[in-house]
């Protein structure tokens, strides 16, 4: 049998994402982000976010359309983030994908985020193996996943106990006057500078410590103490130096529990998803250290890895193929939706 066309809505946060695909085939991929509307904030404001999203709903899935070469009549499905996020900005993309569903007749289909920011590598590197071993990181999330099955069984091993990883990039970032969203400013920063220049805290390492769970704040805490420490002595701040050192922590420690996690568990393969995985260090150490362990990795490029609609549209392909039940049309958005 053919492939199914779906198309997918993401609007957790503050992109507005509508990806087609067929299969695991991408065909259009188009994203409107409201990131510059809450630069000047410092961080997403749910307010500006829903109203950008209400603006540009339906003109990026006109665009989707047009660049995926069919018409909304072609579609066998839409699919849609039904949470976790923003509860008013996930609202707009469940509206929107239950007005079109309804309209042309198609099954609607509800996916949990963190359950597509796994699926999305299906476009990039084939059919995931089961079970998958998954490693999320993002602004709003940090957490270790075990997946039996993609569409129906995704296992939380341990998550961030306080800040998540892009959360903790962000801030470090504001204390180094980089601007928002930090992540990729450090990251850049972080090529002129010694990773070994400052030993920042590998939080939740010791041998008590719950092995799968994670905690930024203590280092994004400890980071700031340093640079103020610099400031009130009248020495200058290696910015370089500190960025290195403190993605070099973070880095670090993702990578250990995630492979830890593959190895207890018998599992192969590790994918890294999530805006965070964009990291060239979390790139770098990953590849460098599965390989001695012997673990294939799957990272999707750059685009794949931050808010999308085609993680959206893969995940609810993949529903369609295994013929999984369709959402009805009161489908909620649901802030908090668990795995
Ligand atoms: O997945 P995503 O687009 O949105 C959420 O669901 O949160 O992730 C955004 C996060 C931000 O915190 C951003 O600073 C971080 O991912 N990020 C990075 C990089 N690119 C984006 N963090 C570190 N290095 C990067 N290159
Ligand atoms: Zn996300």
């Amino acid at each position: 049998p053919d492939e199914p066309l779906v198309l997918g809505i993401e609007t957790s946060c503050d992109e507005t994402g509508v990806g087609i695909v067929r299969g695991t085939t991408l065909l259009a991929d188009e994203v409107a982000s409201s990131v510059d509307e809450h630069a000047r904030f410092g961080g997403v404001v749910p307010e500006v976010a829903s109203r950008a999203h209400l603006e540009a709903m339906v003109p990026t899935i006109r665009r989707a359309l047009r660049t995926a070469g069919v018409t909304a009549r072609d579609l066998d499905a839409i699919a849609v983030t039904a949470g976790p996020g923003l509860a008013g900005a996930l609202l707009v993309g469940v509206s929107a994908a239950k007005a079109y569903a309804y309209a042309l007749g198609k099954p609607l289909y509800g996916v949990n985020h963190l359950a597509s920011h796994i699926c999305v590598d299906q476009l990039e590197h084939g059919p995931l193996p089961e079970p998958t071993m998954a490693l999320l990181v993002s602004g709003g999330h940090s957490s270790l996943l075990l997946a039996p099955d993609i569409t129906s069984d995704v296992r939380p091993l341990g998550a961030t106990i306080d800040d998540a990883a892009g959360e903790a990039f962000d801030k470090v970032a504001r204390v180094l006057g980089l601007g928002f969203p930090g992540g990729p400013a450090v990251d850049r920063l972080a090529r002129e500078g010694d990773p070994a220049a400052i030993a920042f805290p590998r939080g939740l390492t010791g041998p008590r410590d719950a092995p799968y769970d994670f905690s930024f704040s203590g280092l994004k805490t400890s980071v700031a103490r340093w640079v103020e420490a610099r400031q009130r002595a009248g020495q200058p701040v290696p910015v370089a130096d500190v960025a290195a050192s403190f993605q070099e922590a973070v880095t670090d420690v993702l990578t250990r529990k995630a492979i830890r996690a593959c190895q207890e568990h018998g599992v192969d393969h590790l994918m890294i998803g999530g805006g965070v995985a964009a990291n060239s260090r979390l790139r770098a150490m990953a590849e460098e250290r599965c390989a001695d362990a012997g673990i294939r990795l799957r990272v999707p490029r750059a685009k794949l890895c931050t808010d999308n609609g085609a993680m959206v549209a893969a995940l609810g392909a993949e529903m369609v193929a295994r013929g999984r039940a369709a959402s009805a049309i009161d489908l909620p958005a649901d802030s908090s939706l668990p795995v």
